[in-house]
């Protein structure tokens, strides 16, 4: 596991932007997020330059990949192999079979880690794709089947992160979003938790976005952060 627990999530869509806050960000110690907005815009050689300011920076690719699982491995091999994020991550609902093709595919270095239930789904919208199984149930199975098909986490929403340690075991990555250091603007997040919070239940990674990236000087409210949960 990276020694860094926060991943800034850069959602900028100007890459001089966003080399300013990964250079700043890596050297407070800060791992980096870059998801599919940005590689839509600017593509494997716009990650390869913006992280070129932070060679030693961890970076979470949160591509969210969900095909069958020849494509996938295909996907997933040609961009850890290239780009080596520390992180990668499909969505579970492509299945056991799509996951261990993306596992046997991935670059060594890389973890690979699903995505369980988005956060934007609740009961309803899941019961409109055919989806009778309650939203909380099926992160719990989901997040069992990635365990089962060797893959190394997921990502999680706070309120998931209790009942995800104890049915996946200690070493089971949990990468959570949805934090709010105390007393910041909640954006558009509903249910929120403070870094402390989400460390003490049982998170091992924080994506953290606007708090840091909006802030006066990113760096320093990323340093605030890393106090706060030392
Ligand atoms: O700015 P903020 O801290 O809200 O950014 C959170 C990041 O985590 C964004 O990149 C967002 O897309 C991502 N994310 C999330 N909730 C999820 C999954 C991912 O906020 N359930």
């Amino acid at each position: 596991m990276v020694s860094q627990k926060i991943f800034c999530a850069i959602d900028v869509s100007d890459l001089d932007k966003a080399k300013t806050l990964i250079k700043s960000l890596s050297e407070a110690d800060i791992g980096i997020k870059l998801g599919l907005e940005f590689f839509n815009h600017f593509g494997p050689d716009g990650i390869e330059q913006a992280m070129s300011v932070a060679p030693d920076a961890p970076l979470f690719l949160d591509l969210k990949f969900h095909d069958i699982p020849n494509t996938v491995a295909g996907a997933v091999k040609a961009v850890s192999h290239r780009l080596k994020p520390a992180y990668l991550n499909v969505h579970a609902a492509g299945g056991y079979d799509m996951m261990v093709a993306a596992k046997q595919a991935c670059f060594e270095g890389s973890k690979l880690l699903a995505v369980t239930v988005l956060t934007s789904l609740d009961d309803g919208a899941l019961s409109d794709v055919g989806q009778q199984t309650p939203a909380e149930a099926q992160v719990q199975t989901l997040a069992q089947l990635t365990k089962k098909a060797g893959l190394e986490g997921v990502v999680c929403s706070s309120k998931e992160i209790d009942v995800l340690r104890n049915a996946c075991g200690n070493d089971f990555v949990l990468m959570t979003p949805g934090i709010r250091p105390a007393g910041s603007a909640l954006n558009d997040q509903k249910r929120v938790m403070t870094p402390k919070q989400a460390l003490d239940l049982g998170a091992t990674h924080l994506v953290i976005g606007r708090p840091i990236t909006q802030a006066d000087n990113p760096a320093q409210a990323a340093r605030d952060i890393l106090e706060s949960i030392k």
